[in-house]
Protein backbone atom coordinates (compact mmCIF):
# COMPACT_ATOMS: atom_id res chain seq x y z
CA UNK A 1 0.00 0.00 0.00
CA UNK A 2 2.77 1.87 0.30
CA UNK A 3 2.88 4.67 -2.28
CA UNK A 4 5.60 6.89 -1.15
CA UNK A 5 5.50 10.55 -0.23
CA UNK A 6 3.21 13.50 -1.20
CA UNK A 7 3.23 16.61 0.71
CA UNK A 8 0.66 19.67 1.41
CA UNK A 9 1.25 23.44 1.47
CA UNK A 10 -0.89 24.55 3.66
CA UNK A 11 -2.45 27.54 1.62
CA UNK A 12 -5.36 28.79 4.43
CA UNK A 13 -3.66 31.65 6.12
CA UNK A 14 -3.16 33.72 3.27
CA UNK A 15 -5.59 32.31 0.27
CA UNK A 16 -8.23 30.87 2.40
CA UNK A 17 -8.38 34.50 4.99
CA UNK A 18 -7.75 36.69 1.95
CA UNK A 19 -11.31 36.10 0.55
CA UNK A 20 -13.06 36.82 4.47
CA UNK A 21 -15.50 39.27 4.50
CA UNK A 22 -15.05 39.73 8.24
CA UNK A 23 -11.80 41.44 9.69
CA UNK A 24 -9.92 38.80 11.36
CA UNK A 25 -8.17 40.27 14.33
CA UNK A 26 -4.08 39.59 13.54
CA UNK A 27 -4.38 37.27 16.91
CA UNK A 28 -6.80 35.12 15.69
CA UNK A 29 -4.13 34.38 12.84
CA UNK A 30 -1.73 33.67 14.92
CA UNK A 31 -3.30 31.45 16.30
CA UNK A 32 -4.54 29.15 13.49
CA UNK A 33 -0.98 29.43 12.20
CA UNK A 34 0.39 28.65 15.66
CA UNK A 35 -2.14 25.46 15.49
CA UNK A 36 -0.64 24.79 12.01
CA UNK A 37 2.51 24.76 12.88
CA UNK A 38 2.00 21.82 15.21
CA UNK A 39 0.25 19.63 12.55
CA UNK A 40 3.99 18.55 11.04
CA UNK A 41 3.60 20.83 8.00
CA UNK A 42 6.69 21.73 6.10
CA UNK A 43 5.46 24.50 4.54
CA UNK A 44 3.04 27.23 5.66
CA UNK A 45 2.15 30.45 3.38
CA UNK A 46 0.73 33.13 6.15
CA UNK A 47 0.82 36.28 4.44
CA UNK A 48 0.93 38.79 1.64
CA UNK A 49 2.47 41.69 1.21
CA UNK A 50 -0.19 43.34 -1.23
CA UNK A 51 -1.64 46.83 -1.52
CA UNK A 52 -4.06 46.82 1.48
CA UNK A 53 -6.28 49.24 -0.37
CA UNK A 54 -6.72 46.08 -3.03
CA UNK A 55 -6.78 43.50 0.04
CA UNK A 56 -7.99 44.64 3.01
CA UNK A 57 -7.80 41.72 4.87
CA UNK A 58 -3.72 40.81 4.56
CA UNK A 59 -3.29 43.89 5.86
CA UNK A 60 -1.57 42.22 8.79
CA UNK A 61 0.80 40.19 7.53
CA UNK A 62 3.98 41.98 8.90
CA UNK A 63 2.35 41.26 12.41
CA UNK A 64 1.21 37.87 11.58
CA UNK A 65 4.50 36.55 10.48
CA UNK A 66 6.55 38.83 13.58
CA UNK A 67 3.61 37.75 16.23
CA UNK A 68 3.80 33.45 15.26
CA UNK A 69 5.77 31.07 17.18
CA UNK A 70 7.65 29.25 14.83
CA UNK A 71 8.55 25.64 14.54
CA UNK A 72 11.98 24.41 13.45
CA UNK A 73 11.56 22.88 10.15
CA UNK A 74 8.60 25.02 9.01
CA UNK A 75 8.63 27.76 7.13
CA UNK A 76 6.61 30.47 6.26
CA UNK A 77 6.04 31.90 3.33
CA UNK A 78 4.85 35.31 2.09
CA UNK A 79 2.96 36.15 -1.33
CA UNK A 80 5.10 39.38 -3.00
CA UNK A 81 3.84 40.83 -5.69
CA UNK A 82 6.74 43.36 -6.52
CA UNK A 83 10.21 45.11 -4.32
CA UNK A 84 7.98 46.80 -1.90
CA UNK A 85 6.40 43.37 -1.31
CA UNK A 86 9.38 41.41 -1.38
CA UNK A 87 11.22 44.10 0.73
CA UNK A 88 7.90 43.69 3.68
CA UNK A 89 8.35 40.04 3.84
CA UNK A 90 12.31 40.31 4.39
CA UNK A 91 12.12 42.66 7.31
CA UNK A 92 8.66 40.52 8.96
CA UNK A 93 11.28 37.49 8.72
CA UNK A 94 9.17 35.53 5.83
CA UNK A 95 11.29 31.97 5.10
CA UNK A 96 10.48 32.39 1.61
CA UNK A 97 8.31 34.32 -1.22
CA UNK A 98 5.62 33.49 -3.82
CA UNK A 99 5.40 35.33 -7.01
CA UNK A 100 2.40 35.29 -8.79
CA UNK A 101 1.87 35.31 -12.37
CA UNK A 102 -1.46 34.83 -14.80
CA UNK A 103 -1.60 32.13 -17.62
CA UNK A 104 -4.67 34.82 -18.92
CA UNK A 105 -4.52 38.73 -19.58
CA UNK A 106 -7.77 39.12 -18.23
CA UNK A 107 -7.03 38.29 -14.71
CA UNK A 108 -3.94 39.74 -14.60
CA UNK A 109 -5.19 43.16 -15.64
CA UNK A 110 -7.53 42.61 -12.88
CA UNK A 111 -5.68 40.46 -10.11
CA UNK A 112 -2.47 42.86 -10.16
CA UNK A 113 -3.34 45.90 -12.56
CA UNK A 114 -0.55 44.76 -14.78
CA UNK A 115 -0.28 42.85 -18.15
CA UNK A 116 1.79 39.50 -17.68
CA UNK A 117 5.16 40.77 -19.36
CA UNK A 118 4.45 43.48 -17.06
CA UNK A 119 4.33 41.21 -13.85
CA UNK A 120 7.43 39.70 -15.43
CA UNK A 121 9.41 42.92 -15.39
CA UNK A 122 8.20 43.32 -11.67
CA UNK A 123 9.36 40.11 -10.57
CA UNK A 124 13.25 40.53 -12.10
CA UNK A 125 14.36 42.29 -9.31
CA UNK A 126 12.88 39.88 -6.60
CA UNK A 127 14.66 36.97 -8.08
CA UNK A 128 18.07 38.99 -8.14
CA UNK A 129 17.60 40.12 -4.66
CA UNK A 130 16.33 36.32 -3.78
CA UNK A 131 19.11 35.15 -5.11
CA UNK A 132 21.71 37.20 -3.22
CA UNK A 133 20.58 35.78 -0.05
CA UNK A 134 19.30 32.48 -0.63
CA UNK A 135 15.51 33.32 -0.38
CA UNK A 136 13.41 30.57 -2.02
CA UNK A 137 10.94 31.80 -4.40
CA UNK A 138 8.20 29.91 -5.77
CA UNK A 139 6.09 30.80 -8.20
CA UNK A 140 2.01 30.93 -8.90
CA UNK A 141 0.56 30.60 -12.27
CA UNK A 142 -2.99 31.55 -11.65
CA UNK A 143 -6.22 30.49 -14.68
CA UNK A 144 -4.38 27.23 -15.74
CA UNK A 145 -7.49 26.13 -17.05
CA UNK A 146 -10.33 28.56 -17.30
CA UNK A 147 -10.22 32.27 -16.59
CA UNK A 148 -13.22 34.57 -14.96
CA UNK A 149 -12.59 36.88 -17.83
CA UNK A 150 -10.90 35.78 -21.26
CA UNK A 151 -12.51 31.93 -20.64
CA UNK A 152 -10.56 28.95 -21.18
CA UNK A 153 -6.98 28.92 -21.89
CA UNK A 154 -4.88 26.52 -23.66
CA UNK A 155 -2.88 24.18 -22.07
CA UNK A 156 0.49 25.66 -23.86
CA UNK A 157 -0.68 29.08 -22.41
CA UNK A 158 -0.18 28.01 -19.12
CA UNK A 159 3.54 26.01 -19.97
CA UNK A 160 4.54 28.79 -21.13
CA UNK A 161 4.29 31.17 -18.08
CA UNK A 162 5.71 28.29 -15.81
CA UNK A 163 8.36 27.67 -18.30
CA UNK A 164 9.12 31.72 -17.58
CA UNK A 165 8.80 31.11 -14.02
CA UNK A 166 10.89 27.90 -13.72
CA UNK A 167 13.46 29.72 -16.01
CA UNK A 168 13.68 32.83 -13.66
CA UNK A 169 14.88 30.96 -10.65
CA UNK A 170 11.25 29.73 -8.78
CA UNK A 171 12.56 26.42 -7.19
CA UNK A 172 7.94 25.34 -7.53
CA UNK A 173 5.65 26.24 -9.74
CA UNK A 174 2.28 26.16 -8.07
CA UNK A 175 -0.87 25.37 -11.07
CA UNK A 176 -3.52 27.41 -9.86
CA UNK A 177 -7.02 26.26 -11.28
CA UNK A 178 -8.16 29.53 -9.55
CA UNK A 179 -12.28 29.21 -10.20
CA UNK A 180 -12.17 25.05 -9.77
CA UNK A 181 -13.08 24.94 -13.76
CA UNK A 182 -10.80 21.31 -14.33
CA UNK A 183 -11.72 18.28 -14.41
CA UNK A 184 -9.66 15.54 -14.57
CA UNK A 185 -8.93 15.46 -18.14
CA UNK A 186 -8.60 19.36 -18.74
CA UNK A 187 -6.06 18.96 -15.76
CA UNK A 188 -4.23 15.71 -17.49
CA UNK A 189 -3.66 17.60 -21.13
CA UNK A 190 -2.80 20.91 -18.99
CA UNK A 191 -0.35 18.83 -16.79
CA UNK A 192 0.90 16.81 -20.12
CA UNK A 193 2.13 20.07 -21.49
CA UNK A 194 3.63 21.88 -18.67
CA UNK A 195 5.73 18.95 -17.79
CA UNK A 196 7.32 19.38 -21.13
CA UNK A 197 8.83 22.45 -19.48
CA UNK A 198 8.93 22.15 -15.72
CA UNK A 199 10.28 18.73 -14.71
CA UNK A 200 7.12 17.19 -12.89
CA UNK A 201 8.99 16.87 -9.13
CA UNK A 202 9.02 20.62 -9.47
CA UNK A 203 5.19 21.41 -9.81
CA UNK A 204 2.27 21.59 -7.07
CA UNK A 205 -1.39 21.20 -8.02
CA UNK A 206 -3.25 24.18 -6.40
CA UNK A 207 -7.21 23.43 -6.85
CA UNK A 208 -10.29 25.26 -5.55
CA UNK A 209 -13.06 23.20 -5.26
CA UNK A 210 -16.15 25.15 -6.82
CA UNK A 211 -17.19 22.23 -8.34
CA UNK A 212 -16.29 19.64 -6.02
CA UNK A 213 -13.56 18.18 -8.88
CA UNK A 214 -10.89 19.19 -6.78
CA UNK A 215 -10.05 15.55 -5.06
CA UNK A 216 -10.51 14.09 -8.47
CA UNK A 217 -8.26 16.68 -10.51
CA UNK A 218 -5.33 15.90 -7.46
CA UNK A 219 -6.03 11.94 -8.24
CA UNK A 220 -5.22 13.40 -12.28
CA UNK A 221 -2.52 14.92 -11.30
CA UNK A 222 -1.31 11.85 -8.89
CA UNK A 223 -1.18 9.98 -11.93
CA UNK A 224 0.60 12.05 -13.74
CA UNK A 225 3.43 12.70 -11.15
CA UNK A 226 2.74 15.11 -9.04
CA UNK A 227 3.59 14.91 -5.12
CA UNK A 228 2.87 18.14 -4.11
CA UNK A 229 -0.95 19.83 -3.23
CA UNK A 230 -1.88 23.09 -2.10
CA UNK A 231 -4.66 23.45 0.39
CA UNK A 232 -6.50 24.94 3.13
CA UNK A 233 -8.39 23.74 5.73
CA UNK A 234 -12.00 24.22 6.74
CA UNK A 235 -11.86 24.61 2.59
CA UNK A 236 -11.27 28.37 3.41
CA UNK A 237 -10.66 30.50 0.41
CA UNK A 238 -11.30 32.16 -3.08
CA UNK A 239 -9.97 35.14 -4.84
CA UNK A 240 -11.46 38.65 -4.37
CA UNK A 241 -10.54 39.17 -8.20
CA UNK A 242 -12.06 36.02 -9.78
CA UNK A 243 -15.92 36.12 -9.37
CA UNK A 244 -17.52 32.62 -8.38
CA UNK A 245 -14.12 31.19 -7.40
CA UNK A 246 -14.89 29.23 -4.17
CA UNK A 247 -12.27 28.19 -1.68
CA UNK A 248 -9.15 25.97 -2.16
CA UNK A 249 -9.62 21.75 -1.41
CA UNK A 250 -10.08 21.61 2.39
CA UNK A 251 -6.87 19.99 3.70
CA UNK A 252 -8.39 17.50 6.11
CA UNK A 253 -9.99 15.86 2.93
CA UNK A 254 -6.67 15.88 1.07
CA UNK A 255 -4.35 14.14 3.70
CA UNK A 256 -7.93 11.88 4.59
CA UNK A 257 -7.54 11.06 1.01
CA UNK A 258 -4.01 11.08 0.57
CA UNK A 259 -3.80 8.30 3.38
CA UNK A 260 -6.58 6.23 1.99
CA UNK A 261 -4.43 5.72 -0.91
CA UNK A 262 -1.50 4.69 0.72
CA UNK A 263 0.79 8.03 0.39
CA UNK A 264 2.62 9.39 3.54
CA UNK A 265 2.12 12.87 4.08
CA UNK A 266 3.53 13.18 8.09
CA UNK A 267 0.87 15.57 9.31
CA UNK A 268 -1.28 14.84 11.86
CA UNK A 269 -5.00 14.68 10.60
CA UNK A 270 -6.86 15.42 14.33
CA UNK A 271 -4.45 18.46 14.70
CA UNK A 272 -5.60 19.57 11.01
CA UNK A 273 -9.03 18.97 11.97
CA UNK A 274 -8.96 20.71 15.15
CA UNK A 275 -7.47 23.73 12.58
CA UNK A 276 -10.03 23.45 9.81
CA UNK A 277 -13.10 24.11 12.78
CA UNK A 278 -10.75 27.14 14.21
CA UNK A 279 -10.97 28.50 10.50
CA UNK A 280 -14.65 28.30 10.42
CA UNK A 281 -15.28 29.43 12.91
CA UNK A 282 -12.96 32.81 12.07
CA UNK A 283 -15.11 32.53 9.20
CA UNK A 284 -18.33 32.81 10.83
CA UNK A 285 -16.96 35.63 13.88
P1 LIG B 1 -1.25 49.25 -8.51
O1 LIG B 1 -2.35 50.10 -7.97
O2 LIG B 1 -1.31 48.89 -9.94
O3 LIG B 1 0.22 49.77 -8.31
O4 LIG B 1 -1.16 47.93 -7.61
P2 LIG B 1 0.93 50.98 -7.70
O5 LIG B 1 2.38 50.59 -7.75
O6 LIG B 1 0.48 52.21 -8.41
O7 LIG B 1 0.51 51.07 -6.16
C1 LIG B 1 -0.73 51.57 -5.73
C2 LIG B 1 -0.72 51.73 -4.23
O8 LIG B 1 -0.40 50.49 -3.60
C3 LIG B 1 0.36 52.70 -3.76
O9 LIG B 1 -0.13 53.29 -2.57
C4 LIG B 1 1.51 51.81 -3.42
O10 LIG B 1 2.38 52.36 -2.48
C5 LIG B 1 0.80 50.61 -2.84
P3 LIG B 1 -0.81 54.75 -2.58
O11 LIG B 1 0.23 55.66 -3.18
O12 LIG B 1 -2.04 54.64 -3.46
O13 LIG B 1 -1.12 55.00 -1.13
N1 LIG B 1 1.56 49.36 -2.98
C6 LIG B 1 1.74 48.49 -1.98
N2 LIG B 1 1.33 48.50 -0.69
C7 LIG B 1 1.69 47.44 0.08
N3 LIG B 1 2.40 46.39 -0.39
C8 LIG B 1 2.82 46.37 -1.67
C9 LIG B 1 2.48 47.45 -2.51
N4 LIG B 1 2.73 47.72 -3.81
C10 LIG B 1 2.16 48.90 -4.08
N5 LIG B 1 3.53 45.33 -2.11
C11 LIG B 1 -0.47 45.76 -6.86
C12 LIG B 1 -0.35 46.83 -7.96
C13 LIG B 1 0.14 44.50 -7.36
C14 LIG B 1 0.25 46.27 -5.63
C15 LIG B 1 -1.98 45.57 -6.56
O14 LIG B 1 -2.64 45.29 -7.75
C16 LIG B 1 -2.26 44.49 -5.58
O15 LIG B 1 -1.86 44.56 -4.44
N6 LIG B 1 -3.02 43.45 -5.98
C17 LIG B 1 -3.43 42.39 -5.10
C18 LIG B 1 -3.33 41.09 -5.78
C19 LIG B 1 -3.70 39.96 -4.85
O16 LIG B 1 -3.29 39.92 -3.72
N7 LIG B 1 -4.50 39.02 -5.37
C20 LIG B 1 -4.87 37.86 -4.64
C21 LIG B 1 -3.74 36.87 -4.57
S1 LIG B 1 -3.45 35.95 -6.11
C22 LIG B 1 -4.39 34.56 -5.87
O17 LIG B 1 -5.14 34.50 -4.95
C23 LIG B 1 -4.19 33.41 -6.80
C24 LIG B 1 -3.38 32.28 -6.15
O18 LIG B 1 -4.00 31.83 -4.96
C25 LIG B 1 -3.26 31.11 -7.11
C26 LIG B 1 -4.60 30.70 -7.71
O19 LIG B 1 -5.52 30.35 -6.98
O20 LIG B 1 -4.65 30.74 -8.94
C27 LIG B 1 -1.96 32.74 -5.82
MG1 LIG C 1 -5.72 30.31 -4.87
Amino acid sequence: MDKGVCEIFEVGPRDGLQNEAREIPVAEKVALVDLLSRAGFSRIEVASFVSPKWVPQMAGSGEVLTGIKRAEGVRYAALTPNMRGYEDAVAAKADEIAIFASASEGFSQKNINASIDEAFERFVPILEEARHVDMPVRGYVSCVIKCPYDGMIAPAQVAAVADRLFAMGCYEVSLGDTIGAGTPDSIAKMLLAVRDVVPVGRLAGHFHDTNGRAIDNIDASLSMGVRVFDAAVGGLGGCPFAPGAAGNVATEAVNAHLMALGYETGLDQALIEEAAAMARQMRNG
